[in-house]
């Protein structure tokens, strides 16, 4: 997300260029962080050229992720005292902690997604010391603080990305979001309201409810359906929707919520990651392939004009020809609208990276491609029935 600089600024004001990388949740923290900063008097750029700092919001979901971002940090190069302030913030710097010093030595600081609210005094600090030799980091908070879900500010003028929980306590076993995000914890009902019913009055009418787990949603006597009520309730808000969802934390209760409520999108992403029973025991995923697609049946039954997306992993250590295929029938039986496939990447620290990683690379690419190909015809086949 690049963000524009449209407020008129004092000249002294140091000017700061935020890029996110990954899912969604990255995207509203380069936000989150950018509200920070501008009522700190930080002028934000749109473009890198020319400012004083940089920090990159990062993702460790895979290596190829990590790889951009690091590949990214190596063009600041500069060792002089026009050197920018170069920062390494989310999950890449939970995952590296100081580590990432000596990765990339024109880093500066370090930020954790559970820190990001020490940002500016960290940059307080920094500046007028000589980079390179100052070099902060903070990636030891437990929790955010709740009042740094939302800083006031957001990148667009019509849609609204609303943090309801962080975390994920579901430690499957190729990821790494429960260890840099930390386990599933839920924002009061009271505060995701009042940010969407400001966010309304600001002119913002479409709104999407992120979090890693948003299903698993509980505080105190709301549960996630409840929660979807009390939001289709904000007057003046004309469409919501929420991402991302766990199967096992999906019911027909949930789709007859979904079903009822006049003012939420009928989309749901519901990752399966795998069509092999054999597969999704190894990744600790908690349910099987005919749980899967029945609940895909309940929600199309239920759900008038229901939308159905999901994310697939391939290429899963000893993953075979026969988990392969089962997979591949699974993507033909559910008929997603659209599929994020991914190629196993191994995380270190993980369950799954104890597992030999014996899918070659050709053989990952080569199912990718097969599922791509696959899923292609059929979202391409639904759009001409669509229309
Ligand atoms: N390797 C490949 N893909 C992964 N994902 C998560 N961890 C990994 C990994 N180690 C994928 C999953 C998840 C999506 C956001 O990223 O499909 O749903
Ligand atoms: Fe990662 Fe699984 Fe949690 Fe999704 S549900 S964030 S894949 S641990």
């Amino acid at each position: 997300m690049n963000l524009k600089n449209k407020f008129y600024m004092k000249k002294d004001m140091k000017k700061v260029f935020l890029r996110s990388f990954g899912c969604q949740m990255n995207s509203r923290d380069a936000e989150i962080i950018a509200g920070l900063l501008k009522a700190q008097g930080y002028r934000l750029a749109a473009k890198p050229e020319g400012v004083d700092i940089i920090l990159f919001v990062t993702c460790s979901v895979r290596q190829h992720a990590e790889d951009k971002v690091w590949s990214q940090i190596g063009r600041y190069k500069d060792t002089g005292p026009r050197k920018k302030i170069i920062g390494l913030i989310g999950c890449m710097a939970q995952h590296y902690k100081e580590k990432a010093f000596s990765r990339a030595a024109n880093v500066d600081l370090v930020v954790g997604p559970n820190d990001i609210d020490k940002i500016p005094s960290i940059l307080k600090k920094l500046s007028g010391k000589k980079l390179f030799e100052t070099k902060i980091w903070e990636t030891d908070g437990l929790a955010r603080p709740a009042h740094m879900y939302h800083t006031g500010f957001y990148a667009d003028k019509a849609h609204a990305s609303v943090v309801i929980s962080e975390g994920c306590s579901n430690f499957c076993s190729y990821c790494v979001v429960p260890y840099v995000r930390g386990v599933l914890r839920h924002r009061q009902h009271k505060d995701i309201l009042e940010e969407i019913t400001e966010a309304v009055a600001g002119g913002l009418t479409d709104i999407t409810l992120l979090g890693q787990n948003v299903n698993a949603y509980r505080q105190g006597n709301v549960d996630f359906a409840g929660l979807l009520e009390l939001v289709n309730n904000i007057e003046g808000l004309k469409s919501f929707d929420f991402v991302t969802s766990h199967p096992k934390d999906t019911s027909g209760q949930l789709f007859k919520a979904m079903a009822g409520l006049d003012k939420l999108k009928k989309y749901l992403h519901l990752p399966v990651q795998s069509g092999a029973d054999r597969i999704l025991a190894l990744m600790n995923r908690g349910y099987t392939r005919r749980f899967y697609l029945e609940l895909a049946d309940k929600y199309r039954k239920i759900v008038p004009g229901a939308v159905l997306t999901t994310d697939i992993i391939v290429g899963f250590p000893t993953e075979t020809q026969e988990d392969f295929r089962q997979t591949y029938e699974l993507v033909k039986e559910a008929q997603f609208d659209a599929a994020f496939i991914f190629k196993y990447s191994p995380r270190p620290g993980t369950a799954a990276a104890k597992i030999d990683d014996d899918v070659s690379r050709q053989e990952k690419e080569r199912r990718h491609k097969l599922i791509l190909d696959l899923q292609k015809d059929i979202s391409k086949r639904k759009k001409c029935v669509k229309k």
